[in-house]
């Protein structure tokens, strides 16, 4: 798995580089890069190419959405991390964009990002179809607003230092990062033509990104900052609505177990899934 993960990773970063390369070499280049490089996991990719690996979508369409999916993924990340947010000084194991460069140069390299996504959609030279590339950029968008990260994170920051109940803070989860896994699980649905699926694979997505999330939690409470690369205890401290304020930490893990065995009965029957399972399992029992 380790190595699949480190092979997606390394595709996305070089189509990321060659795009940046041929791009106009703003002032803005240096932060833009700085949030992406060299990066982290890329698991949203791995996801996206697990899929598309079970509908037979061609690798290359499929690393070209990924690096779109991570252009948004490290905008949201340098967002969250501006001291109107999360206020933290640590991401990927070096300084957050705006402790290196300065919030306003932070929160326009995010927006940068956002906006690149779409352009690396919708370039000419992406041999899909319009109507497809229209679908994708619809889908992806309002995985992105209100309706999907931004959305969440207003609920996740509204929420601090109250009593939230479960289904709200699922709600929360589901928005701020499942939307993003959604869009992975999707757009190789969308891609091969497969509507009758759309539904299946959306759920699974959300599913998977609502497991990661509270996988996240799991490690800010107890996981380790140095593998992790960014502090832990955060969420305590900030007073988030997360499972583990609610139920405990113990619950929280027994919740991540039902989560899963549910994904994995949804998944029996799916032909060509392994490497799927692997990533999940990957999920479920990470260190970073
Ligand atoms: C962190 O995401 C933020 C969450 C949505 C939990 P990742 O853990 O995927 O971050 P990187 O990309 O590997 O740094
Ligand atoms: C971030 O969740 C979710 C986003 C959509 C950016 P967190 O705030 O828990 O992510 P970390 O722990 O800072 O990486
Ligand atoms: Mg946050
Ligand atoms: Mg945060
Ligand atoms: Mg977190």
């Amino acid at each position: 798995m380790q190595k699949k993960l480190n092979k997606v990773a390394k595709d996305t970063n070089t189509f990321l580089k060659n795009y940046l390369r041929n791009q106009k070499q703003t002032k803005l280049i240096d932060p833009i890069k700085y949030g992406l490089f060299p990066g982290g996991k890329k698991i949203r990719v791995k996801i996206l190419v697990d899929i598309g690996k079970i509908l037979s979508v061609p690798y290359r369409h499929l690393i070209r959405i990924g690096a779109a999916i991570e252009c948004i993924h490290a905008y949201s990340l340098i967002h969250d991390d501006l001291p109107c947010m999360d206020d933290d000084d640590i991401r990927r194991g070096k300084l957050t964009v705006h402790k290196k460069y300065g919030e306003s140069t932070a929160v326009l390299a995010g927006n940068s990002l956002l906006t690149m996504a779409f352009e690396i959609i919708s370039e000419k030279k992406f041999p899909i179809q319009d109507k497809k590339k229209n679908q994708l950029v619809h889908i992806l968008a309002a995985s992105s607003g209100h309706t999907g990260i931004a959305g969440g994170q207003f609920l996740d920051l509204s929420f601090e230092r109250q009593r939230i109940g479960k289904s709200k803070i699922l709600e929360m989860q589901l928005n701020k990062t499942g939307k993003l896994f959604m869009f992975s699980t999707l757009a190789p649905a969308i891609l091969s033509n497969k509507k009758n699926i759309f539904k299946k694979f959306s759920n699974l997505g959300l599913e998977i990104g609502l497991l990661f999330q509270i996988i996240d939690d799991l490690l800010d409470f107890k996981g380790n900052a140095k593998k992790l690369g960014k502090k832990i205890h955060k969420d305590k401290k900030k007073g988030k609505a997360t499972l583990i304020s609610l139920l405990g930490y113990k619950n929280t893990v027994k919740y991540c177990n039902f989560k899963k065995n549910k994904i994995f009965r949804d998944l029996k029957n799916l032909k060509k899934s392994n490497d799927l399972k692997d990533t999940i399992e990957f999920i479920v029992n990470r260190e970073k």
